[in-house]
């Protein structure tokens, strides 16, 4: 669908505390100082639908919410931001900006709540039409530095954030695997570096990105869906 040289499409990911949004609003800021246009956007939300959902699955007090559900919930808000919010982005050719994608719900449900990396990858390929994006900037964040940062002087932590420092390990090497399988589609890079190092990094390989874009085009391709459970796939 966007094969026709459409849009950008940035995924930043990375354990809680790992400085995404810091860099997605920095990486915003100096694109569109030079013209382009940028959207920026989060998950779990980036719609109406989507904010509702989020506070659903992240706010205490919603009762029991087991993994299935959880994987779930994370997935339609996906599908609303995709079809609504990254597509048309896209479409339109601007540079799309999330925080946080599907490798959040393979990392979180997959590997955190021991759900399957396969099943939620399959899940959620389904759910985007297997809309990947072209880089995803990966912020690796050692567990204990994350709730270092989360925790100071901020508010109470949220359901997944306040989960065990096991579940965060499990979270920090699941998108480390993410990266290894695919290693032109992903720049990684430690979280604790400093903020302006980390910035000028991540700008280079975007540079690079809008450059040349054409190795990492037509994303709709990619195997979202693995083989086996493509099968099973209507799409
Ligand atoms: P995030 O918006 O990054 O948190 P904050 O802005 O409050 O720092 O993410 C919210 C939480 O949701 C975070 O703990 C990760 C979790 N999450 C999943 O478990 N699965 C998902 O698919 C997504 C998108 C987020």
């Amino acid at each position: 669908m966007n094969k026709q040289r459409a849009g950008v499409f940035i995924a930043f990911e990375g354990g809680d505390g790992a400085g995404k949004s810091t860099q997605a609003a920095r990486l915003a800021v100096t694109l569109e100082s030079r013209g382009h246009t940028v959207l920026r956007t989060r998950e779990p939300g980036g719609t109406a639908i989507g904010e509702k959902l989020r506070s659903l699955v992240l706010d205490h007090g919603n009762g029991e919410i087991d993994a299935h559900t959880e994987a779930l919930i994370f997935a339609a808000s996906r599908a609303a931001h995709a079809a609504q919010v990254i597509r048309p982005a896209l479409a339109r050719g601007e540079i799309v900006l999330t925080d946080r994608y599907i490798d959040s719900s393979v990392a979180y449900q997959g590997a955190g709540r021991h759900l399957g990396q396969d099943a939620v990858q399959s899940l959620n390929g389904w759910a985007t039409s297997g809309l990947q994006p072209h880089l995803t900037v990966l912020l690796d964040v050692d567990p204990q530095l994350g709730r270092r940062r989360r925790t100071a002087g901020q508010a109470a932590e949220d359901r997944l954030e306040s989960e065990a420092d096991e579940f965060h390990t499990r979270i920090r090497s699941a998108f480390l695997d993410l990266a290894a399988r695919r290693p032109a589609s992903y720049l990684v890079l430690p979280a604790h570096l400093p903020v302006d190092e980390l910035a000028a990094q991540i700008l280079a390989r975007v540079e690079n990105l809008l450059r040349d874009p054409a190795p990492t085009e037509g994303k709709e391709a990619a195997p979202a869906v693995p083989a086996a459970a493509a099968k099973g796939s209507s799409s």
